[in-house]
């Protein structure tokens, strides 16, 4: 008679139908864990493999399907809602909790090289200023966001007796994302020809910041600590480089044969109406001084925690297949039009 094997642990993503949340479940899949997500659904499906467990967070009794039952984990990754989070942790049973938080719980996103033990953080946000309705504010600000992040931290840190794993991670990036900045460049960097990219320098003088992680990297990070059972406050990070090293990593790795890379200077992109950081008409990636520190943080002590993250010219790729796969010639979310980057150029050109 051959042993019983044990079962597979049983891990609740909430969530799974996104970008980071399905990373996390498609990871938890692939390491054979038994994997129930917990979404409505609009988002698309779970990752082949999991299971969905459809339930609107807004709903008070949308968890109520889960009662009595027993997971391994959970990893809640809730946006901007305490009340979900607080539902969660008193409604569901599991043996170890992850929240993905975010490096937006720092108050001060300026100064560069910041380690997590001595930057301080934004006010938590607890009571009814907490309350987030994206119909009257589709862009919360980062202290409205960092401050329900935080409380959300304290409500899991509570309710879990500090056994939880909370992780804040900066940028993600990767395939699957079809709002943040990063995308753009794979795509402009595959069309070739000139491309314009941020001069070296930033405001300080010194080179402009560039951090990010890739989503798969964060969810096997994850499923590495679910597994260990980890407790603690990590920030997720990939090493702090410059902006112009990160884009010729790009560039190097899925650039056209004709592609030239002219470095632009920040004051003729502003003066041609380019936007820092994301959305239309954006130089996507371009920190303002107020990103220097958020893209500069000191994780050694994430690395030294296991965090491992791939080179940018993989994500490059990944992120350039996908977006052909899924006919990615749709208009970018996120950076110039071919016309917004032609003017750009022939302004940099005087
Ligand atoms: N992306 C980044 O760069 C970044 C950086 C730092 C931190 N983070 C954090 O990482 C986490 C994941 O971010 P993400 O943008 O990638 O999100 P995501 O994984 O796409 O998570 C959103 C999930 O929530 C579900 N959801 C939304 N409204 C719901 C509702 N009313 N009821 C039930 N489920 C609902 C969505 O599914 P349905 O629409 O199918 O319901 C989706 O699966 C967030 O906590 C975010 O703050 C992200």
């Amino acid at each position: 008679m051959s042993p019983k094997s044990a079962p597979p642990p049983r891990l609740l993503v909430f969530g799974g139908t996104g970008f980071v949340s399905r990373a996390v479940a498609a990871e938890a899949v692939a390491r054979g864990y038994d994997v129930t997500c917990v979404a409505r659904g609009t988002g698309g499906a779970p990752p082949e493999g999991a299971r969905l467990l459809r339930a609107d967070r807004d709903l008070p009794e949308a968890l109520a399907p889960l009662r009595g039952a027993r997971f391994d984990a959970a990893v809640e990754t809730a946006t901007l809602s305490l009340p979900w989070v607080r539902r969660a942790l008193r409604e569901v049973t599991a043996d170890h909790w992850t929240f993905v938080s975010s490096i937006s719980v720092y108050a001060d996103t300026r100064t560069r090289g910041q380690t997590l033990a001595a930057a301080p953080l934004r006010p938590a946000l607890c009571g009814d200023e907490a309350a987030y309705d994206p119909a009257a504010d589709p862009e919360p600000s980062q202290a409205h966001y960092g401050g329900v992040k935080l409380a959300c931290e304290q409500a899991v840190r509570e309710a879990t007796g500090d056994t939880a794993f909370l992780v804040r991670p900066g940028l993600v990036v990767g395939p699957g994302d079809d709002v943040g900045p990063f995308g753009y460049w794979p795509l402009r960097m595959a069309r070739g020809r000139t491309a314009a990219v941020p001069a070296e320098d930033g405001a300080d003088g010194l080179p402009l910041p560039a951090q990010c992680v890739d989503v798969r990297d964060l969810a096997a990070w994850i499923l590495d600590q679910t597994g260990a059972r980890t407790a603690g406050v990590y920030d997720a990070a990939g090493p702090p480089v410059s902006l112009a090293s990160l884009l010729r990593e790009v560039a190097d790795a899925v650039g056209h044969d004709s592609l030239e890379l002219l470095p632009v200077p920040e004051d003729t992109l502003r003066e041609a109406g380019v936007r820092t950081w994301t959305g239309p008409r954006s130089m996507p990636l371009w920190p303002g001084p107020e990103l220097y520190g958020a893209l500069s943080r000191d994780v050694a002590s994430s690395f030294a925690a296991g965090l491992r993250t791939r080179p940018v010219a993989e994500t490059a790729e990944a992120v350039l297949r996908d977006r052909l796969g899924r006919g990615a010639n749709t208009p970018p979310v996120a950076g110039l039009t071919p016309v917004e980057e032609a003017s750009l150029l022939r302004l940099a050109a005087g």
